[in-house]
């Protein structure tokens, strides 16, 4: 039997649902019940129906479900899966924050703590903050942690004030507009560039589309006569992408392969973690109850606001 089998395998025993995000290593994807952005995830394990969540991803997501699913086990293969983004915010820094801007509604990108959720108004993710901003009473917003996606989000809102935290995701804010124009230029004349809202203005400008991972699965049919695209996110979602258009051609922005817009928590995980996380059911994610509840209410209100793309 193969390790994809006895996953499956075991996870039925178990019944146990799979979840599994857009950067994971494509054997990870394939063994997944479902594969989806953050926003995607949350739904999905908002709904399920499993005893257990194996949650591929990393530790804020894996404690989103764990926040919309009190009463299931979830499972977080491998510990190191952190995130520098959700590590650049804390419950201190953020009160620090809202005392300086006491009138801002507090919004906060998935890609943070329950601790810092609890503390926020509402959440969002990359495929909804332009639609969660827009539905707020409030015109005095203040975004963290992430500032492009801050910046991205600011611009298409531009009747509100927007205050940002300085938070970014280093496996995007890496790249710059000379990456992107190199690639460009060594590229086709009608290659399509897609970039995530978490990278930088400059390269956010050169882009045709600007969206979330589970947005970008659906680029390619907009342009049906495009043969190449440039993709500017975590290189997982190539694996997706190349299954779902074999006949189309897909190009790390990073001019190599993807190997500068690789994140290192997202790839941690491997399939011999699942196997071992359903074997022992490890390892268990626990949130404090207030910061369950508190957290909880921010997801919610972000959940009852329709996504952007
Ligand atoms: P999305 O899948 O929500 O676009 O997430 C991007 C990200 O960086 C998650 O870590
Ligand atoms: Fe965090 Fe990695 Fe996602 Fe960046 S790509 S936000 S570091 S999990």
């Amino acid at each position: 039997m193969t390790l994809h089998e006895e996953i499956r395998e075991l996870a039925a025993e178990r019944n146990a649902v799979i979840l599994a995000h857009n950067y994971q290593w494509g054997d990870i994807q394939d063994v997944a019940d479902f594969v989806g952005d953050s926003l995607g995830l949350s739904i999905e394990a908002q709904s399920t129906a499993a005893d257990t969540i194996v949650f591929c991803g990393v530790h804020f997501m894996a404690e989103s479900a764990k926040v919309l699913n009190p009463e299931k086990r979830v499972l977080l293969p491998n510990l190191a899966a952190g995130c520098s983004l959700a590590d650049s915010i804390t419950a201190a820094s953020l009160l620090e924050w809202k005392e300086r801007y006491p009138d801002h509604t507090v919004v906060t990108y998935v890609n943070s703590s329950a601790e810092v959720k609890a503390l926020s108004d509402i959440c969002c993710t990359s495929a909804n903050a332009v639609s969660v901003v827009r539905s707020l009473p409030s015109d005095k917003v203040l975004f963290t942690p992430d500032r492009n996606l801050g910046r991205w989000v600011a611009e298409q809102v531009p009747e509100k004030t927007v205050v940002i935290y300085d938070g970014d995701c280093p496996v995007h804010d890496i790249l710059r507009g000379a990456d992107m124009k190199r690639t460009i230029e060594a590229a086709d004349k009608d290659t399509i560039v897609v970039a995530h809202p978490e990278c930088r203005q400059d390269i956010v400008e050169l882009a045709d589309e600007v969206c979330s991972t589970t947005a970008m699965m659906s680029v390619p049919s907009k342009y049906p006569d495009a043969k190449t695209f440039i993709i500017s996110t975590e290189n997982g979602i190539l694996h997706r992408l190349r299954k779902s258009y074999p006949g189309r051609e897909f190009v790390m922005a990073d001019g190599c392969i993807g190997c500068r817009l690789h994140c290192p928590y997202m790839k941690v995980t491997t399939l011999e973690d699942v196997k071992s996380a359903l074997v022992n059911l490890e390892h268990e994610v626990t949130v404090p109850h207030d910061d369950l509840v508190g957290a909880r209410r921010s997801l919610e209100r972000m959940l009852a606001v329709p996504r952007d793309n």
